[in-house]
Protein backbone atom coordinates (compact mmCIF):
# COMPACT_ATOMS: atom_id res chain seq x y z
CA UNK A 1 0.00 0.00 0.00
CA UNK A 2 1.47 3.72 -0.86
CA UNK A 3 2.46 5.18 2.36
CA UNK A 4 1.74 8.60 3.11
CA UNK A 5 3.03 10.86 5.73
CA UNK A 6 1.04 13.94 6.06
CA UNK A 7 1.92 16.75 8.18
CA UNK A 8 0.47 20.28 9.55
CA UNK A 9 -2.75 18.46 9.53
CA UNK A 10 -5.33 20.75 11.14
CA UNK A 11 -8.22 19.47 12.89
CA UNK A 12 -10.95 20.38 10.64
CA UNK A 13 -8.53 18.38 7.77
CA UNK A 14 -8.91 14.82 9.32
CA UNK A 15 -12.12 13.75 8.78
CA UNK A 16 -11.20 15.38 4.94
CA UNK A 17 -8.23 13.00 4.75
CA UNK A 18 -10.64 10.28 5.95
CA UNK A 19 -13.38 11.14 3.55
CA UNK A 20 -11.53 11.84 0.38
CA UNK A 21 -9.55 9.01 0.67
CA UNK A 22 -10.95 7.06 -2.26
CA UNK A 23 -7.50 5.09 -3.12
CA UNK A 24 -6.71 3.43 0.18
CA UNK A 25 -3.97 5.35 0.97
CA UNK A 26 -1.99 4.48 4.31
CA UNK A 27 -2.11 7.68 5.82
CA UNK A 28 -0.11 8.92 9.00
CA UNK A 29 -1.87 12.20 9.87
CA UNK A 30 0.76 14.62 12.08
CA UNK A 31 -0.43 17.49 13.33
CA UNK A 32 3.00 19.14 14.09
CA UNK A 33 4.76 20.82 10.63
CA UNK A 34 7.50 19.14 9.70
CA UNK A 35 10.67 19.79 10.76
CA UNK A 36 14.06 18.52 10.76
CA UNK A 37 13.25 16.90 14.34
CA UNK A 38 10.42 14.98 13.30
CA UNK A 39 11.23 14.06 9.69
CA UNK A 40 11.85 10.86 11.12
CA UNK A 41 7.89 10.21 10.99
CA UNK A 42 8.20 9.79 7.62
CA UNK A 43 10.21 6.65 7.97
CA UNK A 44 9.26 3.84 5.20
CA UNK A 45 6.64 6.38 3.49
CA UNK A 46 6.36 6.50 0.09
CA UNK A 47 5.74 9.94 0.34
CA UNK A 48 5.04 13.05 2.52
CA UNK A 49 2.99 15.96 1.98
CA UNK A 50 3.17 19.15 2.98
CA UNK A 51 2.01 22.57 3.66
CA UNK A 52 3.82 26.21 2.97
CA UNK A 53 4.67 26.30 6.84
CA UNK A 54 6.46 22.67 6.39
CA UNK A 55 10.68 23.00 7.08
CA UNK A 56 11.80 21.53 3.39
CA UNK A 57 15.08 22.77 2.84
CA UNK A 58 18.22 20.18 1.41
CA UNK A 59 18.77 18.82 4.76
CA UNK A 60 15.08 18.02 5.60
CA UNK A 61 15.27 16.83 1.91
CA UNK A 62 18.27 14.41 2.67
CA UNK A 63 16.81 13.14 5.74
CA UNK A 64 13.76 12.09 3.75
CA UNK A 65 15.36 10.93 1.23
CA UNK A 66 17.58 8.39 3.53
CA UNK A 67 14.43 7.64 5.11
CA UNK A 68 13.30 6.07 0.88
CA UNK A 69 10.91 9.14 0.57
CA UNK A 70 10.53 9.43 -3.31
CA UNK A 71 7.88 12.12 -3.20
CA UNK A 72 7.60 15.42 -1.78
CA UNK A 73 4.09 16.60 -2.88
CA UNK A 74 2.65 20.10 -1.47
CA UNK A 75 -1.22 20.48 -0.67
CA UNK A 76 -0.34 24.53 -1.32
CA UNK A 77 0.46 26.53 -3.98
CA UNK A 78 3.62 28.37 -2.77
CA UNK A 79 6.69 26.08 -3.21
CA UNK A 80 9.17 28.83 -1.90
CA UNK A 81 10.12 27.08 1.42
CA UNK A 82 10.84 23.40 -1.09
CA UNK A 83 14.75 23.05 -2.37
CA UNK A 84 13.19 21.86 -5.68
CA UNK A 85 16.75 21.36 -7.01
CA UNK A 86 18.03 19.14 -3.63
CA UNK A 87 15.19 17.25 -4.28
CA UNK A 88 15.82 16.86 -7.65
CA UNK A 89 19.07 15.76 -7.27
CA UNK A 90 17.94 13.06 -4.74
CA UNK A 91 15.53 12.18 -7.43
CA UNK A 92 12.74 13.22 -5.42
CA UNK A 93 9.54 14.01 -7.67
CA UNK A 94 7.73 17.43 -6.46
CA UNK A 95 4.12 18.46 -6.90
CA UNK A 96 1.93 21.26 -6.12
CA UNK A 97 -1.99 22.22 -5.49
CA UNK A 98 -1.63 25.74 -7.81
CA UNK A 99 -5.83 25.74 -8.42
CA UNK A 100 -7.72 25.28 -4.89
CA UNK A 101 -10.37 27.19 -4.69
CA UNK A 102 -8.97 30.66 -5.97
CA UNK A 103 -12.13 32.28 -4.02
CA UNK A 104 -10.83 31.41 -0.70
CA UNK A 105 -7.83 33.96 -1.08
CA UNK A 106 -9.43 36.34 -3.50
CA UNK A 107 -12.45 36.95 -1.18
CA UNK A 108 -10.13 37.25 2.32
CA UNK A 109 -8.28 40.03 -0.26
CA UNK A 110 -11.65 41.84 -0.85
CA UNK A 111 -12.37 41.79 2.63
CA UNK A 112 -9.23 43.41 3.79
CA UNK A 113 -9.19 45.89 0.58
CA UNK A 114 -12.81 47.15 1.87
CA UNK A 115 -12.06 47.06 5.46
CA UNK A 116 -9.32 49.69 5.32
CA UNK A 117 -11.05 51.58 2.31
CA UNK A 118 -14.05 52.33 4.00
CA UNK A 119 -11.96 53.23 7.35
CA UNK A 120 -14.07 50.16 9.10
CA UNK A 121 -10.88 48.95 11.14
CA UNK A 122 -10.36 52.61 12.27
CA UNK A 123 -14.24 53.74 12.93
CA UNK A 124 -14.30 49.90 15.05
CA UNK A 125 -11.48 50.33 16.89
CA UNK A 126 -12.57 53.77 18.23
CA UNK A 127 -16.13 52.61 19.05
CA UNK A 128 -15.08 49.86 21.35
CA UNK A 129 -12.77 51.82 22.85
CA UNK A 130 -16.23 54.63 23.70
CA UNK A 131 -15.48 56.97 21.14
CA UNK A 132 -18.41 57.68 19.05
CA UNK A 133 -17.82 60.50 17.04
CA UNK A 134 -17.98 60.90 13.20
CA UNK A 135 -14.43 61.19 12.55
CA UNK A 136 -13.33 63.31 9.53
CA UNK A 137 -10.94 60.49 9.08
CA UNK A 138 -14.29 58.15 8.39
CA UNK A 139 -15.47 60.12 5.33
CA UNK A 140 -14.65 57.28 2.40
CA UNK A 141 -15.15 57.03 -1.68
CA UNK A 142 -16.97 54.28 -3.00
CA UNK A 143 -15.61 51.40 -4.59
CA UNK A 144 -17.58 51.78 -7.70
CA UNK A 145 -15.66 54.72 -8.18
CA UNK A 146 -12.64 53.30 -7.41
CA UNK A 147 -9.44 51.81 -8.92
CA UNK A 148 -8.43 48.29 -7.87
CA UNK A 149 -4.76 47.47 -8.96
CA UNK A 150 -4.05 43.43 -9.12
CA UNK A 151 -0.28 42.90 -9.55
CA UNK A 152 0.13 39.52 -10.32
CA UNK A 153 -3.27 38.23 -12.75
CA UNK A 154 -3.35 34.78 -12.18
CA UNK A 155 -6.06 32.57 -11.25
CA UNK A 156 -6.45 34.36 -7.97
CA UNK A 157 -6.03 38.13 -8.76
CA UNK A 158 -7.92 37.51 -11.58
CA UNK A 159 -11.07 35.80 -8.84
CA UNK A 160 -10.28 39.08 -7.26
CA UNK A 161 -10.35 41.58 -10.19
CA UNK A 162 -14.06 40.04 -11.39
CA UNK A 163 -15.15 40.72 -7.34
CA UNK A 164 -14.02 44.20 -7.83
CA UNK A 165 -15.32 44.14 -11.34
CA UNK A 166 -18.72 42.92 -10.17
CA UNK A 167 -18.82 46.16 -7.54
CA UNK A 168 -18.48 48.32 -10.25
CA UNK A 169 -14.65 49.29 -9.68
CA UNK A 170 -12.49 49.86 -12.14
CA UNK A 171 -9.83 46.96 -12.24
CA UNK A 172 -5.94 47.75 -13.33
CA UNK A 173 -4.08 44.66 -13.79
CA UNK A 174 0.04 43.99 -13.54
CA UNK A 175 1.37 40.97 -15.31
CA UNK A 176 5.02 39.89 -16.59
CA UNK A 177 3.83 38.81 -19.53
CA UNK A 178 0.53 41.34 -20.13
CA UNK A 179 -2.28 40.14 -22.21
CA UNK A 180 -4.95 41.96 -24.27
CA UNK A 181 -7.44 43.63 -21.96
CA UNK A 182 -10.71 41.87 -21.22
CA UNK A 183 -13.99 42.81 -20.11
CA UNK A 184 -12.41 42.71 -16.48
CA UNK A 185 -9.18 44.15 -16.40
CA UNK A 186 -7.11 46.75 -18.43
CA UNK A 187 -3.47 45.31 -18.53
CA UNK A 188 -0.87 48.44 -17.58
CA UNK A 189 2.53 49.15 -16.77
CA UNK A 190 3.49 48.67 -12.41
CA UNK A 191 4.18 52.69 -12.65
CA UNK A 192 0.40 53.50 -13.64
CA UNK A 193 -1.13 50.63 -11.35
CA UNK A 194 0.49 52.37 -8.55
CA UNK A 195 0.04 55.90 -9.49
CA UNK A 196 -3.91 54.95 -10.18
CA UNK A 197 -4.90 52.21 -8.14
CA UNK A 198 -7.20 52.98 -4.81
CA UNK A 199 -6.28 49.79 -3.56
CA UNK A 200 -3.53 47.45 -4.46
CA UNK A 201 -3.98 44.16 -4.34
CA UNK A 202 -0.90 41.32 -4.41
CA UNK A 203 -0.91 38.13 -5.86
CA UNK A 204 2.65 37.21 -6.55
CA UNK A 205 4.61 34.05 -5.74
CA UNK A 206 7.54 34.86 -3.50
CA UNK A 207 10.62 33.75 -5.96
CA UNK A 208 14.07 34.34 -4.03
CA UNK A 209 16.07 37.08 -6.03
CA UNK A 210 13.34 37.85 -8.04
CA UNK A 211 10.28 38.95 -6.12
CA UNK A 212 11.48 39.65 -3.02
CA UNK A 213 10.74 43.68 -1.66
CA UNK A 214 8.80 44.44 -4.59
CA UNK A 215 7.04 46.67 -2.88
CA UNK A 216 9.52 49.14 -1.24
CA UNK A 217 9.88 52.94 -0.53
CA UNK A 218 10.03 53.79 -3.93
CA UNK A 219 7.20 52.10 -5.15
CA UNK A 220 4.96 53.01 -1.89
CA UNK A 221 5.72 56.77 -3.10
CA UNK A 222 4.10 56.63 -6.50
CA UNK A 223 1.08 55.44 -4.42
CA UNK A 224 -1.63 57.82 -3.43
CA UNK A 225 -1.52 58.74 -0.07
CA UNK A 226 -5.00 57.00 0.80
CA UNK A 227 -4.15 53.79 -1.17
CA UNK A 228 -4.89 50.55 0.67
CA UNK A 229 -1.79 48.21 0.16
CA UNK A 230 -3.41 44.37 0.05
CA UNK A 231 -0.60 41.07 0.74
CA UNK A 232 -1.91 37.95 0.74
CA UNK A 233 0.83 36.43 -1.24
CA UNK A 234 3.69 36.19 0.94
CA UNK A 235 5.41 38.78 3.72
CA UNK A 236 8.84 39.33 1.53
CA UNK A 237 7.56 40.53 -1.37
CA UNK A 238 7.62 44.13 0.64
CA UNK A 239 9.89 45.54 2.23
CA UNK A 240 8.05 45.58 6.02
CA UNK A 241 10.55 48.60 7.08
CA UNK A 242 8.91 50.58 3.85
CA UNK A 243 5.66 49.72 4.46
CA UNK A 244 5.48 50.51 8.31
CA UNK A 245 6.93 53.61 7.52
CA UNK A 246 4.59 54.36 4.77
CA UNK A 247 1.66 53.82 6.72
CA UNK A 248 3.05 55.56 10.45
CA UNK A 249 3.89 58.91 8.64
CA UNK A 250 0.26 58.63 6.02
CA UNK A 251 2.23 58.30 3.22
CA UNK A 252 -0.91 55.29 2.18
CA UNK A 253 -3.53 55.15 3.71
CA UNK A 254 -3.57 51.58 5.15
CA UNK A 255 -2.06 48.15 4.34
CA UNK A 256 -4.02 44.55 4.91
CA UNK A 257 -1.86 41.44 5.07
CA UNK A 258 -2.78 38.00 5.74
CA UNK A 259 1.05 37.61 5.34
CA UNK A 260 4.37 38.41 7.74
CA UNK A 261 7.76 37.81 7.64
CA UNK A 262 9.04 34.51 9.30
CA UNK A 263 5.87 33.23 9.52
CA UNK A 264 7.20 29.45 10.51
CA UNK A 265 8.09 30.98 13.81
CA UNK A 266 4.49 32.49 14.21
CA UNK A 267 2.00 30.91 12.21
CA UNK A 268 -0.23 28.29 14.46
CA UNK A 269 1.40 30.11 17.94
CA UNK A 270 0.21 32.12 20.38
CA UNK A 271 2.14 34.93 21.76
CA UNK A 272 1.50 37.08 25.56
CA UNK A 273 2.47 40.02 23.71
CA UNK A 274 2.90 41.36 20.40
CA UNK A 275 6.27 42.51 21.58
CA UNK A 276 7.46 38.97 21.87
CA UNK A 277 7.10 38.42 17.89
CA UNK A 278 10.15 36.78 16.47
CA UNK A 279 11.39 39.40 13.75
CA UNK A 280 10.57 42.90 15.29
CA UNK A 281 10.60 44.72 12.21
CA UNK A 282 6.66 42.60 12.32
CA UNK A 283 6.33 44.47 15.61
CA UNK A 284 6.97 47.52 13.88
CA UNK A 285 4.60 47.01 11.29
CA UNK A 286 1.92 45.41 13.77
CA UNK A 287 1.75 48.85 15.83
CA UNK A 288 0.27 50.61 13.45
CA UNK A 289 -3.37 48.99 14.07
CA UNK A 290 -5.73 50.03 12.97
CA UNK A 291 -4.48 51.36 10.13
CA UNK A 292 -2.20 48.03 9.71
CA UNK A 293 -4.58 44.42 9.55
CA UNK A 294 -3.06 41.60 9.80
CA UNK A 295 -4.29 37.86 9.79
CA UNK A 296 -3.04 34.57 10.22
CA UNK A 297 -2.36 33.08 7.20
CA UNK A 298 -6.03 32.37 6.54
CA UNK A 299 -6.67 32.93 2.57
CA UNK A 300 -7.19 28.97 2.15
CA UNK A 301 -9.12 28.55 4.99
CA UNK A 302 -12.57 27.81 3.69
CA UNK A 303 -14.17 24.65 3.16
CA UNK A 304 -14.19 24.22 -0.71
CA UNK A 305 -10.40 25.25 -0.44
CA UNK A 306 -9.33 22.69 2.00
CA UNK A 307 -11.19 20.25 0.57
CA UNK A 308 -9.87 20.69 -2.64
CA UNK A 309 -6.16 21.05 -1.69
CA UNK A 310 -6.98 17.23 -0.11
CA UNK A 311 -8.90 16.01 -2.92
CA UNK A 312 -6.04 17.53 -5.57
CA UNK A 313 -3.19 16.15 -3.62
CA UNK A 314 -5.17 12.70 -3.92
CA UNK A 315 -4.96 13.52 -7.99
CA UNK A 316 -1.38 14.01 -7.94
CA UNK A 317 -0.77 11.09 -6.54
CA UNK A 318 -3.10 8.86 -8.37
CA UNK A 319 -1.48 10.38 -11.48
CA UNK A 320 1.89 9.57 -10.56
CA UNK A 321 0.80 5.76 -9.81
CA UNK A 322 -0.85 5.64 -12.95
CA UNK A 323 1.59 7.68 -15.19
CA UNK A 324 4.73 8.32 -13.14
CA UNK A 325 3.65 11.78 -13.26
CA UNK A 326 2.03 14.01 -10.78
CA UNK A 327 -1.06 15.87 -12.51
CA UNK A 328 1.07 18.92 -11.21
CA UNK A 329 4.80 18.45 -10.95
CA UNK A 330 7.09 21.28 -10.39
CA UNK A 331 10.02 21.04 -12.55
CA UNK A 332 12.43 24.21 -12.31
C1 LIG B 1 -0.53 28.79 -0.59
O1 LIG B 1 -1.36 28.01 -1.09
O2 LIG B 1 0.56 29.01 -1.13
C2 LIG B 1 -0.86 29.47 0.67
O3 LIG B 1 -0.33 30.53 0.91
C3 LIG B 1 -1.76 28.81 1.66
C4 LIG B 1 -1.04 27.89 2.53
C5 LIG B 1 0.08 28.46 3.29
C6 LIG B 1 -1.91 27.05 3.40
Amino acid sequence: MFKITVYNVREVETPLFEKLNKDDYDLTLVAERMTLDNVDRAEGADAVLITAFDDCDAEVIEKLAGHGVKYIYTRVVGINNIDVKAARNLGIQVANVPNYSPRAVAELSLSLGLTLFRNVSRAAANTHAGDFRLLPTYYANEIHSATVGIIGAGKIGMTEAKLYRALGAQVLAYKRHPEPDNDVVQFTDLDTLLKKSDIVSLHIPYIPGQTGNLIGDEELAKMKDSAILVNTARGQVVDTQAVADAVRSNRIGGYGTDVILDEDAIIGKQFDSLDDLPNPLNVELMKNYPNVLVTPHMGFFTEPAVEDMIRISFENFANTLANGEPLYPINE
